[in-house]
């Protein structure tokens, strides 16, 4: 690692410097990039307590870069012009750990945004961004650490819920403060010593509840009908061998 200390700086310096930077340059001097690939202006390689971590920090981006390394753990985004998350960003990143989304324009997560990073993902920075709430689906499976800090919140059910599946990085928590689209009597107070003691979810997750037993009833309905159906084909049937054996009998001699 004595070499790749100078030559990520060098890499960093050339990749500030000029609008991009191929790769292949890599190749030539020992790099184990298997296809020409050009990096974002602004961005760079480093290995960071031998980690493999990319920083597009203060790059100017408005859309999560294409070209990062599949074997990066750590992935800076932060501080850019970012104002969404499409489905599957980060999905060709399988071993990513930690991503950093803070300091954007983040009003939208998909509900498929960290698709893919389910065994992976341990912290996620989405602070100080414009979300006024996130999808609960978004962060189904994942065991992560989120910073929710700084944002416009709408303090309702799907925030609740999300607090209920997440950890919040230490000492975050007063960070989340209710924005200007929450209810009147919300609007700056900070929410997690509101959610503690209210239900917001409570119609909303009754309603749920109830679909399910209607999907429920549907389903063994469904499941009736077709054993009835069953049993008058079996006893048509009998009853039709048994007439045919009845014939019969009188032919015998
Ligand atoms: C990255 O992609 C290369 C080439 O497609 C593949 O051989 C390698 O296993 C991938 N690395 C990871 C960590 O998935
Ligand atoms: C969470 O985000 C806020 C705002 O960006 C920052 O000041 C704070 O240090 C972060 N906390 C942690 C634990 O990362």
């Amino acid at each position: 690692t004595g070499t790749a200390q100078p030559f990520t700086k060098w890499l960093h310096i050339h990749s500030t410097l000029q609008p991009c930077i191929t790769i292949l340059t890599c190749e030539s001097m020992g790099g184990a990039v298997p296809s020409p690939r050009t990096l974002p202006q602004g961005c760079y390689v480093a290995e960071e307590a031998g980690e493999e971590t990319f920083r597009c920090s203060q790059a100017g981006l408005s859309a999560v870069p294409v070209g990062i390394p599949n074997d990066t753990r750590k992935l800076y985004l932060d501080a850019n012009r970012l104002a969404s998350v499409p489905a599957g960003a980060f999905q060709h990143l399988p071993v990513l750990e930690e991503l950093d989304l803070s300091h954007n324009a983040l009003a939208h997560l998909s509900r498929a945004a960290f698709q893919g990073l389910a065994g992976t993902l341990r912290h996620l920075d989405l602070s100080a961004n414009q979300l006024a709430s996130v999808p609960v689906e978004a962060f189904m499976g994942l065991q992560i650490q989120v910073n929710l800090s700084a944002n416009p919140w709408h303090c309702d059910c799907a925030l609740q819920e999300v607090l209920r599946r997440v950890r919040l990085a230490p000492g975050s928590g007063t960070g989340i403060v209710c924005g200007a689209g929450a209810r009147p009597d919300l609007v700056g107070q900070e929410f997690l010593p509101l959610a503690g003691g209210e239900e917001l979810c409570g119609r909303g997750r009754g309603g749920a509840q109830r679909s399910t037993d209607v999907a429920l009833l549907v389903t063994m309905g469904g499941w009736l009908v077709l054993v009835v159906a069953y049993l008058i084909h079996y006893m048509w049937q009998n009853r039709d061998e048994a007439r045919r054996s009845l014939k019969r009998v009188p032919v015998m001699p």
